[in-house]
């Protein structure tokens, strides 16, 4: 290689993460069931213990991308999808909270780990939700996920409740966390916001 060509390859990963508006190719959806499979060989913490049949995870994320009241968002390193996270909407009926949104599956491949990607996601989950018009963030883990709860806790999340009975992993009760963070005032939203197609 000459050194001119050197000049031109970038040795540091590109990071990036995207809402996924438009579903995903065939390539990409294989690359988000690699990414869940090695996560949950990890040691999962996003909801899944035992590894899915194949079929069954296509399925999953398949049925994640048609569901009106969620929104997927991939991270990705290099172009290959290696992580994601939910957003779930309240139900229309629940009036009485619909300041509310939930974050969910949060989780990041081993492989793509400590180069500032969950909270590239994290943020970029934030900002879309209070464009949408919500004005609290919550979400719960497991107590067990040392690393989640510091990307949460210094993302300004507030623990405000916890529960001993919260997942049953190998038969034993694994107590888990609920955080919650203000996104932005009440007096800034709309109140018409639980509508996952509004601007
Ligand atoms: C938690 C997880 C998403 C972090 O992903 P990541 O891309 O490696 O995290 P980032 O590089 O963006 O780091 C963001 C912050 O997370 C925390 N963090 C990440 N890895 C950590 C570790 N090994 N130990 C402690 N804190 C850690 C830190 O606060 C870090 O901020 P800093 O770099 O300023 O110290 C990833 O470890 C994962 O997928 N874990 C399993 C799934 C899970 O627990 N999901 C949450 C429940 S829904």
């Amino acid at each position: 290689m000459t050194s001119d060509s050197a000049q031109h390859v970038s040795l540091k990963p590109v990071p990036s993460v995207e809402m996924v508006t438009n579903g995903l190719s065939v390539g990409d959806l294989n690359d988000l069931c690699d990414a869940t499979e090695e996560a949950i060989n990890a040691g999962g913490g996003f909801g899944w213990i035992h590894l899915p049949n194949r079929n069954l995870l296509e399925r999953f994320w398949q049925g994640v991308l048609i569901m009106p009241a969620r929104m997927l968002f991939v991270a990705r390193l290099d172009g290959v999808i290696c992580g994601a996270a939910q957003l779930c909407l309240p139900p229309r009926n629940n009036e009485a909270q619909s300041f509310n949104i939930q974050l969910s599956g949060l989780f990041i491949s081993p492989w793509a780990r400590g180069q500032g990607l969950s909270r590239r996601l994290l943020d970029y989950a934030e900002k879309t939700a209070m464009k949408k018009g919500f004005a609290v963030m919550n979400l719960d883990l497991r107590e067990s996920q040392d690393a989640a709860i510091q990307l949460y806790e210094s993302a300004g999340y507030e623990l405000v409740g916890k529960n001993p009975h919260y997942a049953a992993v190998d038969g034993k009760f694994v107590a888990g966390r609920y955080y919650s963070k203000l996104l932005q005032p009440l007096e800034n939203i709309k109140t018409d916001n639980a509508d996952p197609d509004a601007e």
